[in-house]
């Protein structure tokens, strides 16, 4: 019996080779760090359970994490990735390899750099199949695509935030183009060659396998005259919802039948960003295009200009990417009941917002949780907590933020503008059901969709709501049997979300928005689980040797 277990679970080895290469795009050209010289990065193959080892060799010249995006790493923080959260950089000349232990995780994540703005260009796609010898619970697919919705920055985009955030961060870093599988497609200049092309055969239904890489884009997606079909989001399944488009935040993945039965011919699949921010939208000057690829028939027959989605909502179109996400459930029955936590131990509410911080005599754009501003140590709170020492993070998050005001009063006063820093971590006891509330707000006129994803597990979203979160009326309608499983779970802007999830993931776990944007400039905490009494509910040993924490590319 254990050696059948043993055989089932496999183990794969991969090295990744960072360097800088040359990349054009747009008509300019720039050097960037990619893995093994491609961009996106190579795809990691794994059955459901596998364990894989990757070698991760720095050839580059500043210092590089990686994190398992969507993996929960069962036990194990220590390749988890997240820069100063559960590790130290990577440094140039050396190497670091990860255990990526994969549990219940089936369906699509992915994997990126974790440290500075790099991960713009070191991602790439992690396919999981059903653990072998099980099936995928709906019709075996014909074939599989993975479509990577990414972004360009013509400017070396490390330096780029750099100089950002010493003039105060006030300033936009927007990209010069949205990419689907790293080309911008037809419709941006110098481009039209490159396109990529997805070659289909008709009267088959394929899997598309979508992620969103952008570093702070919101998108929507939709492929010309073809309905999409979405079963699973997260690395995990969904009940199937059949749409016309998807909006897609950073961090998140979804998983869609496409069965191609329409005219042999050529058909856009298009993206293109969607703002909640409608300032933004105005004065911004990111581009207001579309990202295309084409999916393309084979056979025979005259090529015209492919056809352009007419379903793909406009930019700004606030209730088509809210309505959109109320749709997801969990692919729960009574026969295969989900664990939503019914009896909650720990409870938060916490608020996500923009702020204003006043630090050395400047003023920084900040972004808050429950109005802390987060700020790094100089070792990782890993490290810090495994080896007690003391001096570089507190244990005092707050579980409400410290004033209950109108949060999404159009114009709040200058007193809520300002935040807390500081490096404060949440600690629960092993096996607690937890549930956070988070509420949007408007401080400084700048409320916004929050893609919060947490590290180390997946959360179940049982409510969604708009306007200020009601205590006693809003919890009745959570959805308790079949609510979505996610890592990353948009708290819209005009609104609340509530997650639950068990804390059954001893470790050191890293909360954040997924929009780089707000990362960078605070929007994070740490929720620390503890250990249970047995060595199966505790941490595992660190591997033989971590990176040590040098001096990183920038600081702030
Ligand atoms: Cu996709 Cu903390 O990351
Ligand atoms: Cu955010």
């Amino acid at each position: 019996m254990l050696l059948m277990i043993l055989a089932d679970a496999g183990v794969h080895h991969y090295d990744f080779v960072l360097k800088e290469e040359n990349f054009t795009r747009l008509c300019s050209t720039k050097s960037m760090l990619v893995v093994n010289g491609s961009f996106p990065g190579p795809t990691i193959r794994v059955h459901r359970g596998d364990t894989v080892y990757v070698n991760v060799h720095n050839h580059g010249n500043y210092g590089v994490t990686i994190h398992w995006h969507g993996v929960k790493q069962p036990r194990n923080p220590w390749s988890d990735g997240p820069v100063y959260i559960t590790q130290c950089p990577i440094q140039p000349g050396s190497n670091f390899t990860y255990e990526v232990i994969f549990s219940e995780e089936e369906g699509t994540v992915w994997w990126h750099a974790h440290s500075n703005w790099t991960r713009n260009s070191v991602h790439g796609a992690i396919v999981i199949y059903p653990a072998q010898g099980t099936t995928f619970p709906y019709l075996q697919p014909d074939g599989e695509e993975i479509t990577i919705l990414g972004d360009w920055f013509k400017s070396d985009l490390n330096l780029a935030v750099e100089e950002l955030l010493d003039s105060g961060g006030n300033s936009a870093l927007d990209p010069d183009a949205f990419t689907i599988n790293g080309q911008p497609g037809d419709l941006f200049i110098c481009s039209k060659e490159t396109t990529h092309h997805w070659l289909v055969d008709y009267g088959k239904t394929y899997l598309l396998r979508v992620v969103n890489v952008a570093m702070n884009a919101l998108l929507f997606f939709a492929i010309a005259e073809h309905n999409l079909t979405i079963v699973g989001t997260d690395g995990a399944y969904i009940k199937p919802v059949v749409t016309s488009y998807i909006m897609i935040g950073p961090g998140q993945t979804m998983d869609i039948l496409v069965t191609t039965n329409q005219s042999l011919g050529q058909y856009y699949m298009a993206a293109r960003y969607f703002t909640s921010d409608t300032l933004e939208y105005s004065s911004h000057n990111y581009p207001k295009g579309n990202a295309t690829a084409i999916l393309q028939y084979r056979g025979n027959y005259t090529l015209t200009s492919p056809s352009f989605p007419t379903t793909l909502p406009f930019y700004t179109d606030y209730n088509a990417g809210l309505s959109f996400m109320k749709q997801f459930r969990s692919l729960a029955s009574q026969d295969h009941p989900v664990d939503v936590p019914q009896n909650i131990s720990t409870r938060m509410f916490v608020t996500t917002s923009m702020n204003e911080n006043v630090y050395n005599l400047h003023k920084y754009l900040a972004a808050s949780l429950n109005n802390v501003t987060w700020i790094d140590p100089t070792i990782s709170v890993l490290e810090a907590y495994y080896r007690n020492i003391s001096g570089f993070y507190t244990t005092d998050f707050p579980d409400v933020p410290p004033e209950f005001f109108d949060f999404l009063a159009d114009s709040l006063g200058l007193d809520v503008t300002q935040c807390l820093r500081g490096t404060k971590v949440k600690i629960v006891d092993y096996n607690e059901e937890v549930e956070i509330v988070f509420q949007s707000t408007n401080v400084f006129n700048s409320s916004q969709n929050h893609p919060m994803h947490l590290h180390g597990y997946s959360v179940y979203v049982v409510g969604l709501g708009e306007g200020i979160f009601n205590p006693d009326e809003d919890p009745k309608g959570y959805n308790l049997v079949d609510p979505p499983y996610v890592n990353t779970a948009t708290v819209p802007k005009t609104g609340w979300i509530a997650v639950r999830f068990r804390a059954n993931n001893p470790g050191v776990w890293l909360f954040h928005c997924h929009i780089e944007r707000h990362y960078t400039v605070g929007m994070n905490t740490v929720i620390i689980t503890k250990n249970g009494g047995t060595p199966e509910t505790s941490m595992q040993d660190p591997p033989p040797y971590m990176p040590s924490c040098g001096s990183s590319l920038f600081s702030y």
